[in-house]
């Protein structure tokens, strides 16, 4: 059961799309709808706290504090309150389950119980939100009924669950190509590659760099009878330019932020200095979203939105009035910014104008919905579309990656947090930087780090400019890379079909093993074991050094071990075992009673890859496998039809 508790006069922020009904009096909580809102609940000793989506640190929230507030960082420490995305939805699962959605643009603090002490206190400066509490019979069932009232998932092509090589500092038409040959010769399989600022005109949206791109259009084409689609960057500012037409069209509408005496507001970023576009207003994401026609007539049908928190590198206003840092003292993130965050501002539909610091978790996610709605109307066929900031809602028009993390094990360990927390809150369409995209990724790190994205929806690798190049081929024994990416190619049938059927129903496509084993006090609290779709179970080997590791089995199961050529199944008892896992192997495990279909042959890229051509792996009798052609805007669980296994 879900009701709404509307506080104050909240602003909208598109997030929940059903009606839902308004609640009277709140019991069982404490809630103080003044400035400050705050709302408070009690926790029992042995309930875990589920959600936050883009956040640092576990599956399991409690003990930390956590903030929403859209910030660009690249340093992930476990300490960092907020990323790039505010999901400001929970759960507690215990003696009193239940969820809560605090639907606001604002900013938000969430306490969960850092002092130990059993309270959990959300917190927000601005009173006017709307409050959403689900009661459910289990953590898993209030998370479905959350999806149900925020909307179904985007729905990217097939060829965007094929793998994708990208990097920072890809210079020319030529270099990408020699990338994507380099993968092709090698039998790595790819599907698209990514076009970072430089393919752009001095990093200016909408452009392209004629002398290191001479024929895009030809050059889309060409990739694309290789079975490859080109994905370009497209970030938030607009650069100030007169003479280019976007930003000529902007400044006559008055379609950009304004600063406090009404002048449109000045901040660096790639391009130099720039204005935002107020993706606040309908009429400015229309217009936002018409600008990717620059792309679609070039043939591209695959989109990388970035710097959308908004990233500010610095603004007239700050340099004019910063003291240096030694004598600020040494100020937490996101503090720094915020002083630029109240300095510009937005014009509501109602013509009020409000700081971008009161509204500022929903702007990049209304970038992505500017260019999804745009994209909808420009293509007949789905694409692929992935930002770096979002809010609650967004889900609707694109995926997320969880930005600049870093060749480490422990931001692999949370790329595999990520995976359920995220779909928790709608993103199912989303993965990290495979490989890390700061420092100095490693052989043993890459393969490890493969072999989780295998089972993640986007499965890119991308890299920073200046550190070590990442793609397979530059590695010892390529062959292992392929072993590993061929692994992603042969389970396409299946999870394809997962990701479908779950965005269609309003379901999680990743989720904790909490959620598939209720129950089970130790499934419960596993956090480095996921459940992919309703068959597969992953353990992956998250530590370096290590030969294997220990995996939990709540229920025997088949376990599955990948070498590159063909899948070994054998029977596993319930219980705890230990694994070896080669480098170049990868094992996963099939529940009782279910069934994986993998594809028969691996293929170059997913255009020559057969999804109805399928083994059937698992005990399991029957399978029901969604299969559309991959780029169909008309998908429905209709689509599904029943596999039998021949016994
Ligand atoms: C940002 C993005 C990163 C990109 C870089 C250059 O840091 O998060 O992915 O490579 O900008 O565009």
């Amino acid at each position: 059961m879900i009701t709404r508790y509307t506080c104050g006069t909240p602003v909208e922020t598109y997030a929940v799309t059903a009606d839902v009904p308004e609640g009277g009096a709140l019991q069982h909580f404490s809630l103080d709808s003044r400035e400050p809102f705050t709302f408070s609940c009690r926790l029992g000793a042995d309930d875990l706290i589920f959600g936050l989506g883009e956040t640092m640190r576990g599956i399991n929230k409690r003990g930390f504090r956590y903030l929403s507030f859209n910030y660009d960082d690249p340093y992930h420490k476990d300490e960092m309150p907020s990323m790039y995305g505010s999901h400001n939805f929970f759960v507690v699962d215990g003696d009193r389950t239940f969820g809560a959605f605090f639907d606001t643009p604002a900013r938000v603090a969430f306490d969960m119980d850092s002092a130990g002490d059993g309270t959990v206190t959300v917190s927000c400066e601005a009173p006017g939100l709307c409050l959403y509490l689900i009661d459910g019979t289990d953590a898993y069932n209030v998370v479905k009924q959350f999806l149900g009232i925020i909307g179904p998932s985007f729905l990217p092509p097939l060829w965007a669950f094929g793998y994708g090589q990208s990097r920072w500092g890809y210079k020319s038409d030529k270099e990408i190509r020699r990338v994507a040959d380099k993968h092709r010769a090698l039998g790595i399989p790819l599907d698209y590659l990514c076009m970072d600022i430089d393919y752009m005109d001095r990093y200016i949206d909408f452009t392209v760099n004629g002398h290191r791109f001479p024929a895009m259009t030809q050059y889309v084409e060409d990739m694309k009878t290789k079975g490859l689609h080109l994905v370009p960057i497209v970030d938030a500012g607009i650069k100030i330019e007169p003479g280019n037409p976007v930003y000529d069209e902007g400044i006559q509408k008055g379609y950009f932020c304004t600063n406090r005496e009404g002048e449109n507001f000045q901040a660096e970023v790639w391009p130099g200095m720039t204005h935002f576009p107020d993706f606040l207003r309908a009429e400015v994401r229309e217009w936002f979203g018409e600008q990717y026609k620059f792309y679609t007539d070039l043939g591209l049908d695959g989109f990388w939105n970035d710097m959308n928190e908004p990233a500010i590198f610095s603004t007239e206003y700050r340099a004019k009035t910063a003291k240096p840092d030694a004598e600020r003292g040494d100020p937490v993130q996101p503090e720094r910014h915020i002083a630029d965050f109240k300095d510009f501002f937005h014009r509501l539909e109602d013509g009020t104008r409000v700081s971008n610091y009161e509204v500022h978790n929903i702007y990049g996610g209304l970038m992505t919905r500017a260019s999804g709605e745009g994209l909808d109307r420009l293509l007949d066929r789905r694409y692929l579309l992935f930002s770096r900031s979002s809010y609650i809602g967004a889900h609707r028009y694109g995926g997320i990656w969880t930005g600049d993390n870093a060749s480490t094990w422990h931001m692999l360990r949370q790329n595999v947090y990520h995976m359920p927390s995220l779909n928790m809150c709608g993103f199912l369409f989303s993965g990290a930087d495979t490989g890390g995209f700061g420092g100095n990724a490693g052989r043993e790190l890459l393969l490890r780090w493969l072999a989780v994205s295998v089972f993640t929806p986007l499965m890119r690798n991308h890299s920073a400019l200046g550190t070590r190049r990442q793609e397979c081929y530059r590695y010892q024994n390529p062959e292992d890379f392929k072993a590993v990416i061929s692994l992603r190619y042969r389970l396409l049938p299946y999870l394809y079909s997962e990701f479908m059927k779950a965005a269609l129903r309003q379901d999680m496509f990743i989720l904790p093993m909490a959620f598939g084993f209720l129950g089970d006090e130790t499934a419960r609290r596993i956090e480095d074991q996921l459940l992919v779709g309703e068959s597969i179970m992953i353990a992956p080997v998250l530590e370096k050094g290590a030969m294997g590791r220990k995996v939990y089995l709540p229920e025997p199961m088949t376990e599955v071990r990948w070498d590159g050529e063909e899948f070994r199944c054998t029977g596993a008892d319930a219980g705890t075992r230990e694994i070896t896992v080669p480098l170049n192997e990868v094992v996963f495990y099939i529940r009782k009673d279910c069934l994986v279909p993998v594809a028969k042959t691996t293929a170059a890229s997913t255009a020559e890859l057969d999804l109805s051509d399928v083994e059937l792996l698992g005990t399991g009798t029957a399978y029901r496998q969604y299969l559309d052609d991959g780029y169909t805007k008309d998908c429905s669980l209709e689509r599904c039809t029943v596999l039998q296994k021949d016994l």
